[in-house]
């Protein structure tokens, strides 16, 4: 194709190229007639396809195609499971390809920093490695079907206050090492065609005009080869832009772009070759389009909706069960709350699929004895007394009461923060009056992230749907009556209360400056490094069997950063329902002068098993896994020492660990001052032979004047005192002359 590519651009006009610059229309690119270059057309995503044929919109609310709506991010990224991720990324790649629709804008892999941001159902986690995996599943599934990804929105997008001019501003670690992360496994491992930049800015540049990200990072760094597309407005100054690296400025109709960039040609500052990037990986897209089109691909939107479903049964997590799930089959169950007849099953704006086939937990529920009261109305947080008694009634003449519950949509969505962590104050109350008329109840949760369940104690078991898409009842009540077994996990931390949260400080900042002085440390990095009490931690969930793991083994006890680690270890399904467990594999941090967190997801796996099966199930691990990002050679860095390899069923539960002793090849450049200490010696080779030195001249004149005497104690205090002294003042403390030092530091840093 790249000759291709190459011989088209050969016969186009400045003014042709540049009209590429700029789509048609609201999602669609342009055609050049002439050299038969196609028009592509594009539409949300990611969790279904929001095609609209007439007038379009980027908030969801105009008329789109009738279609399925699968479950949202923040439900698929429970599932921890890159199978669930291919087969979404498969049945939409063949939709698709059946509506002609040649990129999916999604999916959204942005960091959830804090659990206010109002687009967090959108996202899949506050692990950059997790979204990262679970990205490129997708992303190679769909595109498998000849459809191009668009991951979104490239970067630092974390909230929805001042989401189209806010200024993140963090440091260089923090941007590579977690906010980064996610987008760079979209590039390498899912091989995404497209990325869509953020209407933000970082430290100052907004998205779309930002170079270090778009070109130095992306391309030059990562080895992107796609095109780069402005996020729905997201355009600043064409020219810029362009020099920055960004090719599609959308949605199209603005010839104010193309007018920008041929002036900015013709005063010189846009040289053919910016063009010639531009036109060319649009013109590589629109034949990759025509080349992978598949018009007489079908979709069988009666199989998708069956498969929506079993995908929401893959994604809930049971986040607490004293024993009354499953429920029986003969039981007497109150289905309380409007959830249950009309779930929340996914967000507003622009994902918003247009659904008309949505199944509810009363719809799916006929074959069992289930009565229903409404209990609440959604849209309002004030109780109506008349509903609640009705609720209690039944849930006191019921044998068990399961009340489905959780976020309006009024509390989060697209274009707006939550204001806090709590639940709706009569739904809230509505779960306490129930709890207390039947001791047997069971909340279902509806919301796309975390919330406060402050009522917890009060109830048996607490089942968690998130956005589940529109056959979420169904797969409600295939959970609820163990019909299917729960096995997913919180790809998110639920803090105790809001003010945990390590963003609280600067969430969503001031005068559209957002300051991520939390730096690396978001979710669980931050609650387990300061040992805090969480209501649910990252990769938290139950299920109705129990799994034993055992025998964890490393291939080998030592390392260097060039090797690579393969960990084994045995998981049994010890209980009497087939079920699957997520084995997480986390590395826990060796010491070092850098502040790191105590352990960082590095692997998982989903495993399912029998009744009383066990399975072995094996990791590789390359020095990413031990390494964090250091500034001072702008690039990921292993610090020598001992490492924990943990496989745990949360980041709380660790299970099995090992150590393994990891030595770093390379040396970071290290200045020495007056103002070193005698200890930052060990941080070189040239420091150290020093110091070795040093110490055996100190010990020759200790033996000598017989310093020796001082106690056991006193002789540490002496020799930490020596390893915080900076190497000027041996000057001043006597013992070495100012010449010999100053020559030291130049054979140290020459
Ligand atoms: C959203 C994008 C979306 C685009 C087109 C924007 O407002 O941020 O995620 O793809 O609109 O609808």
């Amino acid at each position: 194709m790249a000759n291709e590519v190459r011989s088209i651009l050969a016969q186009m006009t400045l003014d042709e190229k540049i009209a590429l610059a700029c789509g048609r229309d609201f999602w669609r690119t342009k055609s050049i007639e002439r050299l038969s270059i196609p028009q592509v057309m594009m539409c949300d995503g990611p969790h279904g396809l929001r095609k609209q044929k007439g007038q379009g919109d980027h908030l969801g609310i105009n008329e789109s195609i009738e279609t399925v709506c699968y479950p949202s991010a923040s439900a698929l990224a429970a599932s921890f499971d890159v199978e669930v991720m291919a087969k979404l990324g498969e049945a939409l790649g063949t939709e698709c390809q059946a509506e002609d629709v040649g990129m999916l804008l999604g999916p959204g892999i942005n960091m959830k920093r804090s659990p206010l941001c109002g687009r967090n159902f959108e996202y899949f986690s506050e692990d950059p490695y997790l979204a990262g995996k679970l990205a490129a599943a997708y992303i190679r599934a769909l595109q498998e079907k000849g459809v191009s990804a668009c991951v979104k929105h490239f970067a630092a997008n974390n909230q929805e206050t001042l989401r189209m001019s806010g200024d993140s501003r963090m440091s260089e670690r923090t941007l590579f090492e977690t906010y980064l992360p996610a987008f760079e496994a979209a590039v390498k491992e899912g091989g995404t065609r497209s990325i869509m930049c953020a209407y933000n800015a970082i430290n100052g540049e907004f998205c779309a005009n930002n170079k270090t990200l778009l070109t130095e990072i992306l391309r030059e760094r990562w080895g992107f080869d796609g095109f780069v597309v402005t996020d729905w407005g997201a355009g600043k100054d064409a020219a810029k832009g362009v020099k920055a690296g960004l090719d599609l400025n959308m949605p199209g109709g603005n010839e104010g772009v193309c007018a920008a960039i041929k002036a900015a040609c013709e005063a010189g500052e846009l040289s053919e070759a910016d063009i010639d990037r531009m036109a060319g990986n649009m013109v590589r897209f629109a034949l990759d389009y025509r080349d992978k089109r598949r018009p007489d691909t079908a979709i069988d939107r009666e199989k998708c909706a069956a498969l929506s479903g079993s995908l929401a049964a893959e994604c809930a997590v049971l986040l607490k069960n004293d024993g009354l799930l499953p429920l029986k089959k003969d039981s007497r169950v109150a289905f309380i709350g409007e959830f249950a007849a009309s779930p929340r099953y996914q967000g507003s704006g622009s994902s918003h699929i247009n659904t008309k086939n949505m199944i509810s937990a009363l719809d799916a529920a006929k074959e069992y004895s289930v009565s229903y009261a409404q209990g609440y109305v959604a849209r309002d947080s004030k109780t109506d007394e008349a509903l609640l008694r009705e609720a209690v009634e039944a849930a006191g003449t019921a044998d068990v009461a399961v009340v489905f519950a959780g976020l309006p949509d009024s509390f989060e969505s697209e274009g707006f923060d939550r204001e806090s962590l709590a639940m709706p104050a009569n739904q809230n109350e509505l779960i306490e009056a129930v709890a207390a008329a039947n001791p047997n109840t069971v909340v279902v949760l509806h919301g796309g992230a975390p919330m406060l369940t402050e009522w917890i104690s009060k109830v048996k078991a607490v089942l968690c749907m998130y956005l589940g898409g529109q056959s979420v009842g169904k797969a409600a009540v295939e959970l609820l009556y163990g019909e299917k077994n729960p096995s997913g996990k919180l790809a998110e931390t639920w803090p105790k209360k809001l003010s945990d949260n390590p963003a609280y400080l600067n969430f969503p900042g001031t005068e559209g400056v957002v300051d991520y002085a939390e730096g690396v440390f978001i979710g669980y990095r931050y609650y387990d490094k300061k040992e805090m009490d969480v209501s649910f931690p990252f990769g938290y969930g139950l299920s109705y069997t129990n799994f034993a793991y055992s025998d964890l083994r490393l291939d080998r006890s030592e390392m260097t950063d060039q090797d690579a680690l393969t960990v084994t270890c045995k998981v049994k399904n010890t209980g009497s329902v087939a079920g699957k467990e997520v084995m997480q594999l986390y590395v826990r941090n060796a010491a070092c002068d850098t502040a790191r967190p105590l352990r960082e997801l590095r692997s998982f796996t989903k495993v399912e098993l029998r009744p009383g099966e066990e399975k072995e199930v094996s990791f590789t691990l390359s020095a990413r896994a031990f390494a964090y990002y250091e500034e001072k050679i702008h690039d990921f860095f292993v610090p020598s020492g001992v490492y924990g390899v943990e496989i745990g069923a949360s980041s709380r539960d660790i299970r099995l660990d090992a150590e393994i002793s990891v030595n770093g090849t390379v040396e970071l450049p290290y200045v020495y001052t007056l103002t070193s200490t005698v200890g930052s010696l060990l941080k070189t080779a040239k420091g150290r032979a020093l110091f070795e030195r040093m110490m055996a001249g100190m010990q020759q004149s200790k033996e000598m004047d017989g310093t020796d005497a001082l106690g056991e104690g006193g002789a540490e205090m002496a020799r930490r005192m020596m390893m915080e002294m900076p190497l000027g003042s041996l000057a001043t403390f006597g013992s070495v002359p100012m010449e010999q030092i100053q020559g030291m530091l130049a054979m140290l840093n020459s």
